[in-house]
């Protein structure tokens, strides 16, 4: 089953117009047709970044996104809103959203299918911690966050995110097996489902990919590109790893 490969550049609270100018045309100009490159910048500057990337391959799209079409929610911004931008794509379940925020699994699998119902890709980030994978429940974890994002049948429109918490930003990757091991759980879970839709959902690795790990992940069979952090802040780290895929 082949799948297109697809990099995501997440820039979490960092950049700012200069960042958006510096990067936005060297990243539109990389882009070839067998992988998809996505950039996720601050709220703020999804407008500079659309205005930027306009015209050439580049989607881009939020960090995050509300579960609501619109109403009385104040500080929040709705799938429709980021279709009104031009985006393609939305992170939801960030595990920083999920610690700080205090997002459950019911709120992240609600967030993908209103993300789904406007016409957004969902990028729907699970993992486990640390302590989770030490103790041996990972994939009760991957099982108990992946049980609620199938009720809601926009998950096939999905991408998921695996992303272990103790990978992320702390420069300890996971390793190609250990990775593929987990990205095979998460596509047979899919795939109890809807085997069809589980054989052609794109599942990302994230969690400090580097330009020199990338190439190792992305050959692994069910890896089928990186959700990028901490590198995707250096334009040619991102397009190194860009390149890898
Ligand atoms: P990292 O972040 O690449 O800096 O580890 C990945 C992520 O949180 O999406």
């Amino acid at each position: 089953m082949s799948r297109k490969k697809l990099i995501v550049g997440n820039w979490k609270m960092h950049g700012g117009y200069k960042q958006c100018r510096a990067s936005v045309p060297l990243l539109s100009a990389a882009i070839c047709q067998d992988v998809d490159l996505v950039l996720c910048p601050p709220a703020p500057f999804l407008g500079e970044v659309a205005a930027l990337a306009s015209g050439t391959e580049l989607a881009y799209g939020a960090q995050d996104v509300s579960a609501y079409p619109n109403g009385a929610r104040t500080g929040e911004w709705s799938a429709e809103m980021l279709i009104d931008l031009g985006c393609r794509y939305a992170i939801v379940g960030h595990s920083e959203r999920r610690q700080y925020h205090q997002e459950t699994d019911s709120i992240v699998a609600t967030k993908a299918q209103a993300c789904v119902n406007a016409g957004i890709t969902p990028i729907v980030c699970i993992g486990e911690t640390g302590v989770e994978r030490t103790t041996g429940v990972t994939e009760e974890v991957l099982a108990r966050q992946l049980a609620a994002l199938l009720i809601q049948p926009g998950w096939r429109r999905a991408v998921i995110a695996y992303e272990p918490v103790w990978a992320i930003g702390t420069g300890l990757a996971a390793t190609p097996d250990l990775a593929q091991q987990a990205h095979a759980f998460i596509r047979q879970e899919l795939a109890k489902v809807d085997p069809n839709a589980a054989s052609l959902l794109p599942i990302l690795y994230g969690g400090s990919i580097k330009p020199e790990s990338a190439a190792d992940l992305f050959a692994m069979a069910d890896i089928d590109g990186g959700l990028i952090g901490g590198a995707s802040l250096e334009v040619d780290s991102l397009l190194a790893i860009y390149q890898a895929a």
